[in-house]
């Protein structure tokens, strides 16, 4: 039995909480950060309670630490984790700054520790199937294609953290680095990227825009956090090949071909949770397959490849670049 510390109890230590309910072989053991009293029924009742993730991370004997923190807080839980011994599972994007990408890197190198970045696009089933047909040049190259994510302002957040440039680094890494992240899974880095910004009253960037160039091909996103609070969040794209155009918005999965004719894609084998946590996500399969990837890994004495901590660093590098072009996260 893998024993779980998961730490931060939110909108996302919650979805956690319920993948790993359908993942066999594990166990969440010990939860800290519970928002409301409610929460300890949805954990159930012997799990242990801390406080704090530090108090978490200092006592509990666990085999992985799961960080499912406020951005800000997650350098320094993944560094107490990773010195404690402990596998962890970091949610994205993995930190905030320069600093702490070498700090967290310098920390792995030291202990050894397997990370996992929370980048759970590189494991959306939709997302997977333009990563396969690409790797196999199924429909030729790439030529373009627009990724897109917009949500309402987010109101649920302890304390507000999101809405502090400090603490969350404002929507291009809470938002874009989603999108950007599977770009760099897919194509690798940029040659260049051009990028602008919106913002709100306060000067921080609340809508962002930008193109990744490669030498083929034009990549282009928008992110966004600040449509009224009745907008229901999506996430889309369109990536044009050379011989087929796919298309993923709301319900709609479908591939029109050079030449004519089309068709809806139907994935087989996805993952349904039995439990839906809202927030206008349908399925859990991302955040399920993530997770499972990576207790299946480590349950094989194996490392995690596909979203690794220096993946994870690179996207936040990348995200740091984009906000300096455009003139700092707030101005
Ligand atoms: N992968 C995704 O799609 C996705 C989606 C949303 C959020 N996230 C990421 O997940 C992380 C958490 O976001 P969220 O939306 O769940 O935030 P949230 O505000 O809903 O939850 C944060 C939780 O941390 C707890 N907490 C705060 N300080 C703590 C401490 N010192 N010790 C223990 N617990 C503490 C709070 O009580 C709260 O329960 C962020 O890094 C965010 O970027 C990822």
């Amino acid at each position: 039995m893998i024993k779980i510390g998961l730490v931060g109890f939110g909108f996302m230590g919650s979805m956690h909480a319920v993948c790993y309910k359908e993942i066999p072989g594990t166990k969440i053991v010990a939860v800290a950060g519970l928002k409301n009293e409610s929460d300890r029924e949805v954990i159930g009742e012997d799990v242990t309670v801390y406080e704090t993730g530090m108090e978490l991370i200092e006592n509990a004997d666990v085999d992985v630490i799961d960080i499912c923190l406020p951005t800000f807080l997650h350098t320094s839980h993944a560094v107490a984790a990773m010195k404690k011994g402990r596998k962890v599972f970091l949610e994205k994007p993995a930190c905030l700054t320069k600093e702490e990408c070498e700090l967290l890197l310098k920390t792995q190198q030291e202990t050894g520790a397997t990370v996992q970045v929370g980048h759970l696009i590189r494991f959306w089933d939709e997302y997977k199937y333009i990563k396969e047909v690409y790797d196999e040049r199924k429909y030729g190259e790439i030529v373009s294609a627009t990724f897109r994510r917009r949500s309402a302002h987010p109101a649920w957040t302890f304390n507000n953290w999101l809405h502090d440039p400090a603490k969350s680094g404002t929507v291009v890494h809470d938002m874009h680095i989603h999108d950007a992240d599977f770009v760099r899974y897919l194509l690798g880095e940029p040659d260049k990227f051009t990028a602008s910004a919106a913002r709100d009253e306060h000067g921080l960037i609340s809508h962002f825009f930008s193109t990744f160039y490669y030498k083929n091909a034009r990549i282009s996103f928008e992110a966004c956090w600040d449509f009224p609070e009745d907008f229901a969040f999506d996430a889309s794209f369109c990536v044009k090949f050379e011989k087929a155009t796919i298309i993923f918005e709301a319900d709609k999965f479908k591939i029109y071909y050079e030449g004519g004719g089309c068709e809806d894609i139907v994935l087989e084998n996805t993952f349904k949770a039995k439990t839906d946590l809202g927030g206008n996500i349908s399925s859990l399969g991302g955040y399920y397959n993530e997770i499972k990837y990576f207790i299946d890994k480590i349950s094989n004495g194996e490392e995690p490849v596909v979203a690794p901590l220096s993946e994870g660093v690179k996207s936040v590098l990348l995200m740091l670049d984009e906000i300096e072009s455009v003139g700092g996260a707030k101005i």
